[in-house]
């Protein structure tokens, strides 16, 4: 690892158990972290990645964890639970087993999600939670990991606060976990170890897959720095995998059998663009990845600015890319989405939609939007609801607007009442709930391809799957069939689910 853009801090951990009033009067630990910083984190450069491909477990460390049990908790998004994936094969790798139960863990982390102050609040309610936990079994070691370990402020309230916590590390130092591990069982130290810059690439840490869907990372981190957004700060720069890294991993998953995969970053569009030494662009990743004989692909998360013709021409080659594209618009507004530093507006979004429809008529469209962004008035709220409309999207993932430390949008004036954005979040959601009904009785009478994954949550004599589109449907059948592509046609679309009838008891057959 290049040392250079990195910082490790230590802390002696002075008890093993600190409370609050013992800790307040201890030393300031903000200096050991840097805020998030929009004038430094701009300045990146793009010389300093480099890929690694040593093992990451140390031959010491391999029988470290036999005859103990681990419980990862995962907060947020896809990125962090396919993070767990990871953290999980280097556990077991080290002889750890995992446990679904808290009690009987002999390590628990927490793999944490900063993006909105609610996600924040429910990783603080859990450590308060864990607290008995670890008065009762001092042995028990645990972590907190992930995005919100990358903010400073978070880092000193769990030292303040939450001093029973063993382990601090960010999304940088996943890899490095059995070195952090050993020292926090060979040491009396809290460790802390948060590299506030950008790290490496690192290949080759070995992943806990379960199932038959598989997240493949193509690339980390986001330079696009939308004004709301932490994640530029707390996941670096964007940096990608080599091409031939990210296809060798998923001709490996298609021989070990796997169904479906996604492709994973933060703005896959941008893949690539960090490559000085070879021009190959998102869509090229995504004809290459075509040829491999894996019956989906998918991948998240889209940013319209950077959507170009080329992946839209390889997406219309379908196969194995199904039609579904996530398209985060977060908001209808032209002046909004210029305040959240979009860099696109309305007119040039719904153009790139009616390109895309062009060229995959049946592409069903999925969408992030925000509500409530600072200074947004009703007549531009209208401009949301109205693209909605425009646009009939099958689903959304709605957000009221929370203000996140160190984001220039954090000290713009948050001018829109609580009870205005909860408003507005409602109408939003009352509009899409009824456009994915609408969407959803479309394909009454239809019969679609859906990969069957198991038994249904509620009901043990119901199948339940997906469309190519990733809509969830439910059927008789026999469970012999999970992990197999069917034909269903649909009887009763609803607004969540898609009911329907197995057509025939044999397997289809996937292009
Ligand atoms: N407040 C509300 N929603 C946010 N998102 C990101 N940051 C914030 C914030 N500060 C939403 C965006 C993004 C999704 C993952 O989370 O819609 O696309
Ligand atoms: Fe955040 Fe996505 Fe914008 Fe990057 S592109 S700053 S991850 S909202």
């Amino acid at each position: 690892m290049t040392e250079r853009g990195k910082e490790v801090q230590r802390m002696k951990k002075e008890l093993p158990i600190m409370d609050e009033k013992q800790a307040k009067s201890d030393k300031d630990y903000s200096i050991y972290f840097q805020p998030p910083s929009l004038k430094d984190a701009k300045k990146r450069g793009k010389e300093d990645i480099s890929v690694h491909y040593e093992s990451a477990i140390p031959d010491d460390m391999k029988a470290i964890g036999v005859g103990k049990r681990y419980f990862i908790r995962t907060y947020g998004c896809q990125m962090n639970e396919h993070d767990t994936e990871v953290m999980k094969g280097m556990l077991e790798d080290m002889g750890f087993e995992s446990t679904e139960d808290k009690l009987e863990a002999d390590m628990i982390l927490l793999n944490t999600c900063a993006i909105r102050e609610n996600a924040e609040d429910k990783v603080f309610g859990e450590l308060g939670h864990l607290k008995t936990l670890k008065q009762e079994k001092p042995g028990l070691i645990l972590g907190v990991c992930g995005c919100m370990s990358q903010e400073e402020s978070v880092v000193n309230r769990i030292m303040k606060k939450h001093a029973f916590v063993d382990i601090i590390f960010g999304t940088h130092n996943i890899h490095r976990l059995p070195m952090l591990l050993k020292e926090a069982y060979y040491s009396k130290e809290m460790v802390v170890e948060v590299w506030s810059k950008e790290g490496d690439i690192i290949e080759n840490l070995p992943k806990k897959r379960e199932g038959m869907k598989a997240w493949v990372n193509i690339m980390y981190g986001c330079d696009k720095f939308c004004t709301y957004c932490i994640v530029p700060y707390t996941r670096g720069k964007e940096r990608s995998r080599r091409p031939q890294d990210v296809l060798a991993e998923i001709r490996d998953l298609a021989r070990q059998g796997f169904k479906e995969i996604t492709l994973l970053g933060q703005n896959v569009n941008a893949y690539g663009k960090d490559f000085t030494d070879l021009a190959y662009s998102f869509g090229d990743l995504m004809d290459d990845v075509r040829k491999i004989d894996i019956p989906r692909i998918r991948f998240t998360t889209s940013h319209p600015r950077d959507f170009d013709d080329r992946l839209i021409d390889v997406l219309a080659k379908r196969g194995n890319l199904v039609e579904h594209i996530h398209l985060p618009v977060q908001s209808g507004s032209t002046e909004v989405l210029k305040r959240m530093s979009r860099k696109y507006s309305r007119e040039h979004y719904l153009e790139l939609v009616d390109k895309i429809r062009q060229a995959i008529p049946d592409a069903m469209l999925t969408t992030d939007i925000i509500v409530g962004f600072p200074g947004e008035t009703e007549e531009q709220f209208q401009e949301t609801l109205s693209l909605v409309r425009q646009v009939r999207y099958d689903s959304a993932y709605t957000f009221s607007y929370s203000p996140r430390d160190g984001t220039p949008a954090a000290s713009m004036d948050d001018n829109v009442p609580e009870d205005v954005k909860k408003d507005r979040l409602k109408r939003l959601n009352d509009l899409m709930t009824q456009i994915g009904r609408e969407q959803n009785e479309l394909l009454r009478g239809q019969t679609v391809e859906v990969l069957v994954e198991g038994e249904s949550k509620t009901n043990p004599d119901v199948l339940s799957g997906r469309t190519r589109t990733n809509k969830l449907v439910l059927f008789q059948g026999s469970k012999e069939l999970s992990g197999q592509f069917v034909h269903v046609t649909i009887t009763e679309p609803q607004t969540w689910v898609l009911k329907g009838q197995l057509v025939t008891a044999q397997p289809a057959k996937v292009v």
